[in-house]
């Protein structure tokens, strides 16, 4: 399963870059207004320190709108990704850019026929909210495995899920659980999956026999 980093705070995305850890990034109009950066600068600088796909919302509301906003984001590099709410100007716009060559991120799913739809409309990738769905006592994994057992079916339905919406480890452990393509993880999350206290307390044993032998590699 591949993780993207859920920010657009550069200096957390440069330092969890350097783990290895990261195949590419998610960004949205709330991600970018917390960064108070330029949106075509930060997403500049995040195409500079993650090779993988980099995706940056639109925030018309129009297709027609869409696909000029659109042409201005893929400018910045190759590997900027366009992502469109699911509705069906976004559908609409996501299959003019996917027949472009495009890779298009279909966001704010929140149902599996929204994400067959986003399929049938060549989306690179489907976004389904588990948290929001959770916040509201919907089974938010529950969608993941309804959306891959549906495109399991279909051959044709190449689009990869791209859980977002990630509350805490479970969600990350769930996914994979369910084959899911890619999680996309706050910067916290992201750090606590590493995090275990049998670890930390099996390291502190290790290290304090080893002071007692006096040794050093
Ligand atoms: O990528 C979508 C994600 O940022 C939404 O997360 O916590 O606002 O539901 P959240």
């Amino acid at each position: 399963m591949k993780f993207f980093v859920d920010t657009a705070d550069i200096d957390e995305i440069r330092d969890l870059a350097a783990t290895g850890m990261v195949d590419g990034v998610t960004t949205n109009p709330s991600l970018v207004a917390k960064s108070g950066r330029n949106f075509f600068e930060v997403l500049e600088e995040i195409c500079s320190v993650v090779p993988g796909p980099v995706s940056a919302e639109v925030t018309a509301t129009d297709a027609e709108a869409m696909l000029a906003e659109a042409q201005k984001l893929t400018a910045i590099a190759k590997n900027i990704t366009i992502k469109v709410p699911l509705t069906w100007d976004g559908l609409k716009a996501c299959r003019t850019l996917a027949d472009q060559g495009t890779m298009v991120n279909v966001t704010l799913c929140f149902s599996p026929n929204q994400a067959l739809l986003a399929a049938k409309a060549g989306a690179a990738f489907i976004s389904p909210f588990v948290g929001r769905l959770d916040d509201i006592t919907h089974d938010g994994m529950g969608l993941i495995e309804e959306i891959k057992t549906i495109y399991d079916h279909y051959d044709a339905l190449t689009t990869q899920i791209l859980v977002a919406s990630v509350r805490h480890p479970l969600h990350v452990r769930d996914a994979a659980l369910l084959g899911a393509d890619v999680a996309t993880v706050p910067p916290n999350v992201l750090r606590a999956l590493a995090n275990h206290p049998l670890t930390d307390k099996g390291l502190a044993a290790f290290l304090k026999d080893w002071e007692k032998t006096g040794q050093s590699i």
